[in-house]
């Protein structure tokens, strides 16, 4: 089981930025990413849905890839479908992704907290229980973006990128003046949570936006950390030297259009396009 790949999956290319601080996280290790853009976005379907999406994925990694371990790389798909998953798979090592109000917490200076996210995730109960426990720590402004990720999903197609690019723009101004002001001040929100990880590939035009003294807080780096101690505790960690190239180590599939997905793992990953695979299209 060692030598066993490490599944991950989203509903699309958001879940690359995670594999990102996975990769760098866990050397020796190999990923098998499931991109499921066929049917994204995922933030703005019934949780019926999104759940049903979810294991069956599940169930197409593990027996066709044989994972020891699955990354929900996704906080849409976290919140409808986490808790099904551990009934289903109570042996697999299975990892969450949920919006990082807690990290945030421990940067915000103003106690103002912006947290933006899909639909999906923003009316889940999951997320509502996270956010009743932290209420009395910080004032949190919390911000539906629908459409986001779709278009970040598009950004990566050369047919429909540059009105993708824009349309990013526009509704980033729009949700953030929605949200009330950013800065310093008391008062202001000076952090923001990138609470779908989809957005983490906004985040130069988010930079852009609120400037560069408020805190974007995004949850790759603490769910990669999370995942290897996870393997550590059951003596799964492979170890020994780990393949030499990227797109040894790594294999990406969607059910969607197979040069967006290349087009975001050479610009996110530095994946060569052999890395990409058209999948099943029966999962
Ligand atoms: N990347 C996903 C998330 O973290 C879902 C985006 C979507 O498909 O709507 O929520």
């Amino acid at each position: 089981m060692t030598e066993s790949p490490i599944g991950v999956f989203d509903s699309g290319i958001g879940g690359l930025s995670v594999l990102q601080s996975l990769q760098a996280a866990l050397p020796a290790e190999h990923f098998v990413y499931w991109a499921d853009s066929g049917h994204a976005p995922y933030g703005e379907k019934s949780d019926l849905f999104v759940r049903q999406r979810s294991l069956t994925i599940a169930d197409h990694l593990i027996k066709q890839h044989h994972i020891k371990a699955l990354v929900v790389a996704c906080n849409t798909a976290t919140a409808a479908a986490i808790h099904e998953l551990r009934v289903q798979h109570p042996h697999l090592i299975l990892i969450g992704v949920e919006p990082a109000l807690k990290p945030a917490l421990q940067l915000s200076q103003t106690g103002h907290i912006g947290v933006i996210g899909t639909r999906g995730t923003l009316i889940s109960d999951k997320f509502h229980r996270l956010l009743a426990s932290l209420q009395d720590q910080a004032h949190f402004t919390v911000q539906p973006c629908n459409g986001l990720a779709l278009a970040i999903e598009q950004s990566t197609h050369q047919a429909t990128a540059a009105q993708a690019t824009q349309r990013i723009t526009e509704l980033l101004q729009d949700y953030t003046r929605a949200m009330g002001e950013f800065g310093p001040a008391p008062g202001q929100m000076d952090t923001l949570v990138l609470g779908c990880t989809h957005y983490v590939f906004a985040e130069h035009a988010l930079r852009e936006l609120l400037g560069p003294q408020i805190h974007l807080v995004s949850t790759g780096e603490p769910v990669a950390r999370q995942t290897r101690r996870l393997l550590e505790a059951a003596t799964m960690l492979r170890n020994g030297p780990g393949p030499h190239t990227l797109s040894a180590r790594i294999r990406l599939m969607t059910n969607g259009d197979l040069t967006s997905l290349q087009a975001a793992a050479q610009r996110w990953l530095g994946l060569p396009h052999a890395a990409c695979h058209r999948a099943d299209n029966h999962v």
